[in-house]
């Protein structure tokens, strides 16, 4: 079993997103220029004292802010005309205020029932998104603005039963509920639904994503008014057959519908004919859309965005060709597997593909396609973002990708690719991601490589490359340059420290021949090093001039011919690995900060399966040298690298006692200094390692009792063997000279399924990481926010993930 788990949107889209989509919902523009009517006293003092109701706190609950950085609310002064006060706007004649924004302003705080804003009767537009209202209640007194068309109170920290005066503003044209607040649950009772549903005769736009409708039946959904042109209900909880009669409404433009994450108790049916032709964007993530994609899909032709991901079997009908005016398509995720398109073996992706030549995005990943790409991919010039991970396809990658000029982003790893790459890849000049993983490419890496000087992320890990890395390879904004298991020789090439923004080397599982790098050491971000599994021998050594690796977190030497003694000027200097907090005490992903936001991944395989782990906490940092031939003493200092989560220097030649000052290494959950010539007692100061699930020293020369407590009474005699003059628990021989019973694996069993556990919620990744540094792979391309969650419970994290994914699906 494989689990692949992959968002494919455009994150190049989402920056806009933030605060300018609040300008939708209001057409009142907010920021009056006009000021020859002043406001009335009563107006500015109550605007005034609702200042002063709320502090100002900049620190945003959203894990995906970029917007404003300043407080509107600020400029509000007494002495000036309150109609000039950024945010307030003024009817030119009566001087009433009649449309406030404080949108992305900062307020912080509840917000109280007897807020003087209710005293401002005329306001015809509010919008409070992007708030911190710390869970309040909206207030039922917002039925007292009964002039009111446009309210938004979307991701404002507004919490619990959304107030069934709600449905008694009877003017409003848009409503804006939606909830992404980190911790926030906003309900809206089925009675309150069907009321706003019936009052509200002139809706038009209706966003009611994230927002909890546990009991509401969808059915309702359909007494909305013929106007609605937006209805966005994505990733709302929501369950039950979701009426498709929706696709009849004259008026629709936009269509979102989603089940919320981990319960996608949610289906639609697809209609087969008489959609509502001006649809422009649909977006549907749910249990089932009725299995096909019917050929009527293709009388849409107003259609701009299209994301559906609900099971879809079958084929892809021909008549997508016929939506000339898309420019996003994402039908990855579904299951058209299994059936061919027009009895035509060879062409599974459907040639109309290509007549949509507006297409800027597509994404068709993991949908088990199988054949070559066509050639006619070439007439897609504006695609910026290619995504076709994980499918059967097969061939040679066709060189009229070379056609793509716009390309940004390609993805073709997980397929059965072969061949060499084309050169034409060198006319990709705006790439700045190329990820071929995992296929059967071989022969040499192509020299045009260098011509893409834009290249942040370059992956194509697990083929079949061989020759050298080529010294064209310098194209040096890259930050992350993945070659893992191929068949590369010869040295690894000096030019690549010119690249000083790199952040991820991995050339393991190669046949690299060479001496230590410790010419990268003044690569100031370096945090992942592998070089595991190569030829790569002599002593490991700083030239000392240098800060040598400040920010290295992950050093794998492990499988070379290293020998000598163990870096002790690196360890003395490993400053990342020596803050268990990072930066600010916060855990962070790793991300690639270029075009799009991407955070390195990685796969690891347990028990037979293969799982990604998205994102390395940049807290996580691990040392693997194992078989190589280092030797004499582990060095003290070592106790101070606290952030520390696996230490593996097994199947060495080291000797001298364990330093005590492992003991200092409180975040390690994993430690295996098995096949050494360690001798002396196992030092007491273990026992504080209350982390630590695994441990292993069999094959040593230790002696005398083995500690007892905390974690060390779950561990096994194998944790010990081959170390004749140990005694004590779990061991049978026993320190006083009478036995003692091996003690239980249960225990043991219980605590690395715990560990799992954790690591599937994402949290951290030390305990399976350790476990499999054996077979790790760093893999790139994933959204620095998506988060596996392989049991699909939602969690902090999930709601997290879920406000990213919505994020990423809008349009700007
Ligand atoms: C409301 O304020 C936000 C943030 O300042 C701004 O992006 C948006 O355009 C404003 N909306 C209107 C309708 O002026
Ligand atoms: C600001 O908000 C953050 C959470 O968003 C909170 O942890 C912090 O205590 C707040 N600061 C103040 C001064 O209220
Ligand atoms: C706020 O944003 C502006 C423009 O985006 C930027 O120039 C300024 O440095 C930012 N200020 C702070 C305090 O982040
Ligand atoms: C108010 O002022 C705006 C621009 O200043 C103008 O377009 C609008 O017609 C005015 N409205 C009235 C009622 O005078
Ligand atoms: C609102 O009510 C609180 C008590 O619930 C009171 O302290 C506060 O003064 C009131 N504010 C106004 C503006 O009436
Ligand atoms: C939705 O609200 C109901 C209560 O109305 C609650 O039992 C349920 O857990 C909530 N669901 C989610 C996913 O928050
Ligand atoms: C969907 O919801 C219904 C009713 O709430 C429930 O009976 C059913 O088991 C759910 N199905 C799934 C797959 O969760
Ligand atoms: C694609 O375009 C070609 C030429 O313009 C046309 O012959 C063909 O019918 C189109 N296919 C579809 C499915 O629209
Ligand atoms: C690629 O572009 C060339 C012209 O630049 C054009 O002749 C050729 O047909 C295109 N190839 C494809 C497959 O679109
Ligand atoms: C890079 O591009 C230049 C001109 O654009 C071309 O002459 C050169 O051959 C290319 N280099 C490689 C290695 O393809
Ligand atoms: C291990 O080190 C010892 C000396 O410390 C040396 O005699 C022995 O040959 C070494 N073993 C190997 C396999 O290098
Ligand atoms: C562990 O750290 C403490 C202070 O951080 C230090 O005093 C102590 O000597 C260290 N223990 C060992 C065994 O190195």
């Amino acid at each position: 079993m494989r689990i692949f788990t992959k968002l494919s949107a455009p994150l190049c889209l989402l920056f806009v997103f933030l605060c300018l989509k609040t300008a939708f919902s209001s057409s009142i523009h907010a920021s009056s220029l006009s000021t020859a009517h002043r406001c009335s006293h009563e107006e500015a003092l109550a605007l005034l004292q609702f200042k002063t109701s709320f502090s100002i706190n900049y620190t945003v609950p959203y894990s995906y802010y970029w917007g404003e950085n300043y407080s509107k609310i600020e400029s509000w002064k007494e002495g000036i005309d309150c109609c000039s006060w950024d945010g307030v706007s003024c009817d030119n004649v009566t001087g009433h205020v009649i449309a406030l924004n404080l949108s992305c302003s900062f307020l912080y705080g509840t917000f109280p029932s007897n807020s003087t804003l209710f005293l401002l009767r005329n306001l015809q537009s509010l919008n409070l998104a992007l708030n911190d209202f710390r869970l309040s209640k909206i207030p039922s007194e917002i039925s007292q603005f009964t002039r009111l068309k446009h309210l938004d109170v979307s991701d404002s920290g507004f919490s619990g039963q959304v107030p069934r005066e709600i449905a008694y503003l009877p003017k409003l044209v848009s409503l804006n509920l939606s909830d992404w607040y980190d911790s926030s649950d906003l309900i809206l009772e089925t009675t309150t639904l069907r009321n706003l549903v019936h009052n509200l005769s002139e809706v038009r736009e209706l966003v009611l994503s994230g927002v909890n409708m546990t009991s509401v039946n969808p059915r309702f959904f359909m007494n909305l008014s013929s106007s609605l042109t937006t209805l966005d209900l994505f990733e709302s909880v929501l369950r039950g057959n979701f009426p498709n009669s929706i696709f009849r409404f004259p008026n629709l433009k936009i269509f979102s519908l989603s089940g919320y994450f981990g319960e996608r108790n949610l289906t639609i049916d697809l209609p087969s004919s008489n959609w509502s032709n001006p649809l422009q964007d649909l977006y549907l993530s749910v249990m089932d859309c009725g299995r096909r994609l019917p050929e009527s899909i293709g009388d849409l032709k107003s259609l701009q965005f299209l994301s559906l991901q609900c099971n879809l079997e079958g084929s892809i009908p021909a008549s997508i060709g016929n939506l000339r005016q898309l420019t996003y398509l994402s039908l990855s995720n579904n299951q058209f597997s299994g059936y061919l398109y027009s009895n035509n073996l060879s062409e599974q992706i459907p040639s109309s593909l290509a007549n949509l030549t507006q297409l800027t995005f597509l994404a068709l990943s993991n949908i088990q396609f199988s054949g070559p790409i066509l050639a006619s991919i070439g007439n897609l010039r504006q695609l910026t973002s290619l995504d076709l991970y994980s499918n059967n396809l097969s061939g040679q990658i066709p060189s009229s990708l070379a056609n793509l000029t716009q390309l940004t982003s390609l993805a073709l790893s997980y397929n059965q690719f072969s061949g060499p790459i084309p050169a034409s890849i060198g006319n990709l000049r705006q790439l700045t991601s190329l990820d071929l993983n995992s296929n059967n490419l071989g022969g040499q890496i192509p020299l045009s490589l260098a011509n893409l000087t834009q290249l942040i992320d370059l992956d194509l890990s697990n083929n079949q490359f061989s020759g050298p890395i080529p010294t064209s390879i310098e194209g040096c904004g890259l930050q992350n340059l993945n070659l893992h298991g191929n068949q590369m020789d010869g040295l690894l090439p000096r030019s690549l420290v010119n690249c000083s923004k790199l952040e991820v080397l991995d050339v393991g599982n190669n046949s690299i021949e060479d001496t230590f790098p410790h010419w990268l050491e003044s690569l100031p971000d370096l945090q992942v090093l592998v070089l595991r599994s190569n030829k790569f021998h002599g002593i490991v050594q700083s030239t000392k001039e240098s800060p040598s690796f400040p920010k290295l977190r992950v050093l794998d030497l492990s499988s070379n011919d290293f020998r000598g003694p163990l870096p002790v000027q690196y360890i003395e200097n490993f400053k990342a690995m020596m803050d268990p907090h990072g930066e600010d005490g916060s855990p962070k992903y790793m991300k690639v900060m270029g075009a799009d936001p991407y955070q390195y991944s990685l796969v690891v395989t347990w028990k037979g399966f293969d799982y990604e782990l998205q994102g390395i906490l940049t807290v996580f940092s691990c040392i693997h040298l194992s078989n190589n031939m280092f030797d004499r003493k582990i060095p003290d200092v070592i106790g101070n690298l606290s952030s520390l989560k696996g230490l593996n220097l097994s199947h060495n030649n080291l000797t001298g006692n364990i330093p005590p000052s492992l003991g200092n290494l409180t975040n390690l959950e994993w430690l295996d200094l098995s096949s050494n010539g360690l001798t002396g007692k196992i030092p007491d100061e273990l026992v504080s390692l209350t982390q630590l699930s695994v441990l292993n020293l069999s094959n040593n020369h230790l002696v005398g009792c083995i500690p007892q407590g905390n974690q060390f009474n779950t561990f096994g005699n194998g944790s010990y063997e081959g170390n004749l003059e140990l005694c004590g628990i779990p061991l049978s021989k026993s320190c006083d000279g009478i036995g003692t019973p091996p003690s239980s694996f249960q225990e043991k069993d219980e605590l690395w399924r715990f560990g799992w556990r954790v690591v599937v919620l994402g949290y951290g990744c030390g305990v399976v990481f350790g476990l499999l540094m054996g077979y790790l792979v760093f893999r790139t391309r994933k959204p620095k926010w998506f988060v596996s969650l392989f049991d699909g419970r939602p969690s902090q994290s999930g709601r997290k993930m879920r406000k990213a994914r919505r994020l990423v699906q809008r349009r700007s």
